[in-house]
């Protein structure tokens, strides 16, 4: 039986996307959007499994559908909504919180980072996020997922789910194995500052990141701060290998002036960092600031965003309801 290929992927709405989401993940979200059927997903039932302000969470979701509409997803053509809004997430979530081990959560290493080194003090619902995201995939019985790659370790989680649920209830095939699409060179940017932890908006520092909202004189100097290297640019990548900041620099200016890492060293080996700085510079700013122009023209007009997520809604909805009906009878609920 040949299964329809479907793309979903989730964002969380905790505000300030930054360029490894949208190098990890939101740009390969608008490229599959012109060659598979897609849902994307502001997942604030995620979100809310460490605490937020609700005003703030509102805020943050709408911001987050306006970053999916400026990088360049269609609503005509995508499925755009948000996760609390279809009930099913929460009720196939359940089924998979008793589908799912203990012992498999307790591998994942998202949770250790995030609980940091009071586990007692998280809350439930930080522990059990992967079983979440495994229904909100399988929900729609997706097929493929764009993620980066801190994500790999719950895209795992999500195909054994379904691999078990298949096996428990007796039918082969019925949940598909979800494939991760991992982008190869930019599946993690690195923070600016420290070149072993990957950027992130949860890092104090805002010059750290460069953010989806920044202006251009914010990225000239984020860029001019970012650490690098004091020797000069070599011509072999693996002479970066311990070099971990000036390695994220030119694989973001790989990845933005579309030209093969070798392309990259080749042109500039010898060079000074400073010029791969202010060429990448360059590129940034008019790469992103067109973003962030109209992120914040879309918020003027939060009602139009409403529509679209209402939209989204209905057409999730549909499938959903769809799918798990077929999922409660298979589990035996009446
Ligand atoms: P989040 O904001 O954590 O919900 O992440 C949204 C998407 O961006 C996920 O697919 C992440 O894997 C991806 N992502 C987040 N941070 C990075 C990063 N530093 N490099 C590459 N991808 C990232
Ligand atoms: N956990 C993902 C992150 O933090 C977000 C997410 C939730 C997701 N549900 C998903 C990603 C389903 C892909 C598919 O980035």
């Amino acid at each position: 039986m040949s299964k329809k290929k479907l793309v979903f992927s989730g964002v969380q709405p905790t505000g300030n996307l930054h360029l490894g989401n949208y190098l990890g993940a939101l740009k390969n979200f608008v490229y599959l959007q012109k060659e598979m059927e897609c849902i994307y997903c502001v997942v604030d039932l995620h979100a809310i499994t460490v605490f937020q302000n609700p005003k703030e969470l509102k805020n943050n979701v709408l911001e987050t559908v306006a970053s999916f509409l400026a990088t360049g997803l269609n609503p005509e053509k995508s499925v755009i909504f948000n996760q609390s809004s279809v009930s099913g997430h929460a009720e196939l979530a359940w089924i998979f919180n008793c589908v799912s081990r203990i012992g498999w959560l307790n591998r994942m290493t998202q949770f250790k980072d995030k609980a940091g080194s009071d586990k007692e003090k998280a809350s439930v619902g930080l522990y059990i996020y992967p079983n979440l995201m495994a229904s909100d995939i399988l929900l729609y019985k997706a097929t493929h997922v764009p993620v980066g790659a801190d994500q790999k370790q719950h895209l795992e989680l999500s195909r054994d789910i379904a691999q078990k649920f298949n096996n428990d209830f007796n039918c082969k095939d019925f949940f598909p194995l979800p494939e991760p699409l991992i982008p190869k060179n930019v599946s993690r940017i690195m923070s600016l500052r420290d070149g072993t932890k990957k950027m992130s908006k949860s890092e104090e520092s805002d010059y750290s990141r460069i953010n989806l909202k920044d202006n251009a004189d914010e990225i000239s100097k984020k860029i001019k701060k970012a650490k690098s290297d004091s020797e000069q640019i070599p011509n072999n990548l693996k002479l970066l290998e311990n070099k971990p900041e000036a390695l994220n620099l030119i694989n973001i200016y790989s990845e933005i002036s579309k030209t093969s890492l070798e392309k990259v060293l080749n042109e500039m080996s010898g060079k000074e960092y400073s010029y791969l700085k202010t060429k990448l510079t360059d590129l940034l700013i008019s790469e992103i600031t067109p973003v962030g122009k109209e992120i914040a023209k879309l918020l003027r007009d939060k009602s139009h965003l409403m529509k679209i997520l209402e939209k989204g809604r209905e057409k999730a909805n549909i499938i959903a309801e769809e799918n798990l009906k077929n999922i409660r009878e298979k589990v035996g609920l009446i």
